[in-house]
């Protein structure tokens, strides 16, 4: 899709360009290991909670119903979701089976624990061509 910059994102680079040569974003092969590791400790506490580690009020979990993230299509969002009828990103259709299946009280978007299923759903589905929109 092609689109011009906004202004305001303009200002920002000639803004960043006024204080000087341009730094690279430099790391160490340590750094890398340690925000692996870090990333991948969000991964296992979203697996924890999948897989029956979330407090749901009628004790049922998300594995009972998609399987290792099974049918939960995170490449396709945000899309048109019937359920909610309009246009949303992943964690309003999580919230939605927090909701409704497990009958149990809605995540803020930035709860960490939103942020867990997300990324364990998201690294069951790795390499997966995204297609935002898709049915
Ligand atoms: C009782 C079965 C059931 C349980 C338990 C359940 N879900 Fe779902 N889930 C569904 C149904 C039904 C849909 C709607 C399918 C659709 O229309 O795309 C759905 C849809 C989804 C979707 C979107 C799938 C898509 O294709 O767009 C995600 C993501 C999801 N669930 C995650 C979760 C998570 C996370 C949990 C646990 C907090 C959970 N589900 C628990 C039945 C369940």
């Amino acid at each position: 899709m092609k689109r011009s910059k906004s202004n305001r994102w303009r200002a920002g680079c000639v803004a960043a360009l006024a204080l000087g040569p341009v730094q690279a974003d430099e790391f160490t092969q340590q750094d890398l290991e340690r925000w692996n590791q870090e990333f991948m400790e969000v991964v296992r506490e979203g697996d924890r909670l999948f897989h029956g580690g979330f407090p749901s009020k009628n004790t049922v979990s998300c594995d009972q119903c998609h399987p290792n993230a099974s049918n939960t299509h995170p490449e396709t969002y945000p899309k048109f979701q019937k359920q909610l009828g309009e246009v949303v990103p992943l964690w309003r259709m999580i919230n939605w089976c927090i909701q409704n299946p497990l009958q149990s009280e809605p995540l803020a978007a930035d709860d960490a624990r939103m942020t867990a299923l997300q990324a364990y759903i998201h690294w069951e589905r790795r390499g997966v061509k995204l297609e935002p929109g898709k049915h």
